[in-house]
């Protein structure tokens, strides 16, 4: 049941908004956060090209949100200890698959 929930979440946020995104402004390089987009929790990171992305900040294992660790430079779940890169990698289990990539529109 949780995995289907997580699924249908995932389903519903497939992009993200760019004037959304103007509250990352403020990121520099090399920094990640949290934000909401269309009332869902999105993962941001600035890349060292100066270029934003975007994943889904719900866990892929059941459905936690992720938070940005900026000493680790990752996104960390505080549910079951899952970590991701800050490109959205899967680093550490219990999740076996990567955070969903969400295109900027
Ligand atoms: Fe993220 Fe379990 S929900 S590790």
């Amino acid at each position: 049941f949780a995995k289907e929930a997580v699924n249908t979440a995932a389903q519903y946020l497939d992009w993200v908004s760019a004037s959304d995104l103007e509250n990352t402004a403020e990121l520099q390089a090399g920094q990640g956060g949290i934000m909401t987009s269309n009332l869902k929790k999105v993962a941001v990171y600035r890349d060292f090209d100066n270029t934003l992305r975007a994943f889904s900040a719900v866990c892929p294992h059941l459905g936690c949100i992720v938070q940005w660790n900026n000493d680790e430079k990752s996104f960390d779940c505080p549910c079951h200890g899952s970590r991701f890169a800050a490109d959205g990698t899967v680093i550490n289990g219990p999740a076996d698959s990567d955070l969903k990539p969400l295109p900027i529109k």
